[in-house]
């Protein structure tokens, strides 16, 4: 029987806890498939979008990830470089390896380079995390999402509201597979193993076996954090909240870097606030599950909190996830300082409702995507 082979890109952070599960599940699949269905063979392909070790080497160690088949090493640069770089080496890859299907996951410029090149050369693609839309076509993943859904023939989304933004953009229904969430796949299963990590002793943020109360930030959206006024004001807003409880802000390496550039040291090393260096995979889901509050900029950290049942206020005037306020613990609060203080202290006092997990956020997402690309022709 022939086989088929498929290609798994991961570039950035955000991307390897949602290759981790696809991967599990097809190792799943290989191992107990019977009859006449193929095996999938896969490669994983790492673009090098995010190089620090502290952003790429140690979630693989967290993951349990085996080390890429093939890294493209291209590193930061401007969009068009960073993409034009993955594009031409990928394109490569491609024409060597000739895969059946290419997988790319998320919206970073990987996502959309790989999904490019692949298209081109007539490999079907397969885009997880498909049609989610913050309708801002200022922010570069916004573009990235819309043109990789385009040239996608495998569309698997985790609601259904991504479902009808890929229908009104004239996506045909029948590529559209409403699976749910490959991160909260990640999530669930490494939740127990994160309950073990001595981050809070490390932080000095438990005395013996009395957990303190202390809210967590995560910041690297262009508009936060390349500006200085406004990184300045949210700094300022995290001083403040910083004086209620403590605020604990692992920096990435994009705002440690405008923090130094922009003169902002002494705003960012408050008495309540403390930024620390980027922390792995467990570090950071057992930090962020006994935290009181999170503040963040970041998409996947609305759809973890939402999971956690975690107060989450978004520094950002839109969110592609709509559904992690409907249904989980998010508000979009902007990033206006006053706008902040006053929503994280309503959020400390009175708290914020937990609600149902949205529908298919159950941890069987990535074995709902190998169950369709097991029918691939
Ligand atoms: C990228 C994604 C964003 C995602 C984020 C998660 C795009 C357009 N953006 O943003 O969607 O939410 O990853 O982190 O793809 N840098 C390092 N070390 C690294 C990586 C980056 O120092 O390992 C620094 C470099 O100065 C680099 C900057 O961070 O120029 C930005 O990196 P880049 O990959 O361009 O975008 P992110 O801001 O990380």
């Amino acid at each position: 029987m022939t086989r088929h082979k498929v290609i798994l890109v991961a570039g950035a952070r955000p991307n390897f806890m949602k290759v981790a599960p696809v991967m599990r599940a097809l190792d799943e699949y290989n191992r107990t498939r019977r009859g006449k269905t193929r095996p999938l063979d896969y490669l994983l392909v790492h673009t090098g979008q995010h190089y620090d070790a502290s952003m790429s080497q140690i979630f693989f160690e967290d993951l349990g990830l085996p080390a890429p088949d093939i890294h493209l090493g291209v590193g930061s640069g401007t969009h068009a470089e960073q993409t034009g770089k993955v594009l031409i080496e990928f394109e490569k890859v491609c024409l060597r390896e000739k895969p059946d299907l290419v997988v790319v996951v998320g919206d970073v410029n990987s996502t959309l380079a790989c999904a490019l090149a692949a298209t081109k050369l007539a490999i079907p693609v397969a885009h997880v995390e498909a049609g989610l839309r913050s309708f801002d076509r200022s922010m570069p993943e916004e573009i990235n999402r819309i043109l990789t859904d385009q040239i996608s023939d495998y569309l698997f989304t985790t609601c259904r509201d991504a479902d009808r933004n890929l229908v009104r953009e004239g996506i045909p229904k029948r590529k559209i597979h409403f699976v749910g969430n490959v991160m909260v796949d990640s999530l669930l299963s490494h939740i127990h193993l994160a309950a073990k990590s001595d981050i809070l002793e490390r932080l000095g943020l438990k005395d013996q076996e009395t957990p303190e109360k202390y809210a967590v930030v995560t910041l690297h959206r262009p508009s936060n954090v390349d500006d200085r006024k406004a990184l300045k004001g949210i700094l300022r807003a995290l001083g403040r909240i910083g004086r209620k409880i403590p605020v604990v802000f692992p920096a990435h390496p994009r705002t440690a870097k405008h923090i130094e550039e922009f003169g902002l040291k002494t705003k960012a090393s408050g008495e309540g606030l403390r930024i620390v260096a980027p922390l792995s995979y467990l570090d950071f889901l057992c930090l962020m599950s006994k935290a009181v509050l999170v503040l963040t900029d970041s998409g996947g950290i609305q759809e973890e909190t939402t999971i956690l049942g975690i107060p989450c206020l978004t520094l950002r005037e839109n969110t592609e996830r709509p559904i992690t306020i409907r249904k989980g613990t998010n508000v979009l609060v902007g990033s206006d300082p006053k706008r902040i203080v006053a929503a994280a202290y309503r959020a400390l006092e009175k708290g914020i409702r937990r609600k149902k997990p949205p529908r298919y956020w159950d941890g069987m997402a990535a074995e709902r995507i190998v169950r369709v690309l097991a029918k691939m022709e």
